[in-house]
């Protein structure tokens, strides 16, 4: 991938950074910002000159319409640093691909791809100092888009801005994870928005997140809004399932997200010789495998917790424990995939992307 600047970025540096203030052992997930923000407008039927500029509050109308009808979308990826301070992204024209696939459902105008990789990599330059090395520590890099536009009449806007915040994090999930299987409540819904990242999915999920965890559960596991029977996406994750020694995880539609480290982990798996099926995932069968022995493990897979194994699952108010095991596939697939990400490891895939500093 070419990582030259080509694009005209104004660029406006902090005076005094914040990073002496930062506690970089005790961060809350997604909850600290580095010095700096990209930003670009859309108004008048095109994108203005892009911006970086200390990172701070916006002003905006009241009646922005992404305020009412929830016109946005974003993505997720992370940069890391090795231990020789070099500075690396993971398939980072997946996330840019991604955000104009979620773009064009909302009826948003795509956003150029050299300026995303352009002020993606001239952020990184400018904030580098804020990603630590170590296994788990890593850059959390949150580009969107919103509709900017005023105006309190139910129609796309005529008005955008595109930015890129990022923040410093250590991993994301803390402790086990017990999950339930949603019986009642969906995520998405054919013809509708779930392979997007559009922002209302993640709005509408946090009720029935929030009922899961009442009942002391940390995430639910979407099933099929048609008929509940089959298994989707954990939480904001994709789902793998392993019974015996085969890796099951659903087809992308219109209903899940395409996921980077989804489709990572299927191909470290196939090239690790493990039998991986890509296809529907029905409940009954999680059920049968897990009362008959053959289910050894659940895990979410997703940028911001790279895998994260599930313990035990919920469904008809029974409750379901995976076994633990030694060297399981979710071990073994996060070691390859951190492996690339740190720059550990050989990448014969080429998904590593240096940003030079
Ligand atoms: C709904 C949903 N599914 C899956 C994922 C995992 O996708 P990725 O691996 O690209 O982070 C995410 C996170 O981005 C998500 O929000």
């Amino acid at each position: 991938m070419n990582t030259n600047i080509s694009t005209k970025i104004d660029i406006e540096k902090i005076v005094n950074s914040r990073i002496s203030e930062v506690d970089f052992e005790n961060l809350v997930f997604g909850s600290t910002f580095t010095d700096h923000m990209f930003e670009c407008d859309f108004v008048d039927g095109e994108w203005q000159t892009p911006k970086i500029r200390p990172y701070q509050a916006l002003m905006l109308e009241p009646s922005a319409k992404v305020f009412h009808y929830g016109q946005a979308v974003f993505e997720g990826m992370k940069a890391y640093k090795d231990d020789d301070g070099r500075v690396w992204l993971f398939r980072p024209e997946q996330n840019q691909k991604r955000i104009n696939i979620s773009a064009k459902r909302m009826a948003i105008p795509e956003f150029p791809e050299e300026y995303f990789m352009d002020g993606l990599i001239t952020l990184m330059k400018m904030d580098h100092e804020w990603i630590k090395p170590g296994e788990g520590n890593s850059l959390y890099i949150r580009p969107f888009v919103m509709a900017t536009e005023p105006g309190v009449v139910a129609s796309r806007s005529n008005n955008y801005k595109f930015m890129i915040i990022c923040s410093p994090v250590k991993p994301y999930y803390k402790g086990e994870v017990r999950v339930e299987i949603a019986q009642k409540y969906s995520r998405a819904a054919d013809g509708g928005v779930g392979f997007a990242k559009a922002a209302g999915n993640y709005g509408a999920q946090f009720y029935p997140t929030k009922l899961a965890i009442e009942k002391g559960y940390q995430q639910v596991i979407w099933t099929d809004s048609n008929t509940h029977q089959y298994l989707e996406e954990a939480g904001t994750m994709n789902v793998f399932f392993r019974v015996n020694d085969t890796l099951l995880t659903a087809p992308t539609s219109d209903r899940i997200l395409d996921g980077v480290t989804r489709k990572s982990l299927i191909q470290l798996a196939q090239d690790m010789g493990i039998s991986v099926e890509v296809r529907p995932v029905a409940v009954k069968e999680i059920l049968e495998a897990s009362n008959n022995g053959t289910l050894k493990e659940i895990f979410g897979a997703g940028t911001a917790a790279v895998i994260s194994p599930i313990v035990s699952f919920a469904y008809d108010e029974k409750e379901y424990d995976l076994p633990r095991l030694e060297n399981s596939y979710a071990q073994q697939l996060k070691k390859r995939v951190t492996d690339i990400q740190y720059n550990r490891s050989e990448d014969p895939y080429g998904w590593r992307v240096e940003v030079k500093l």
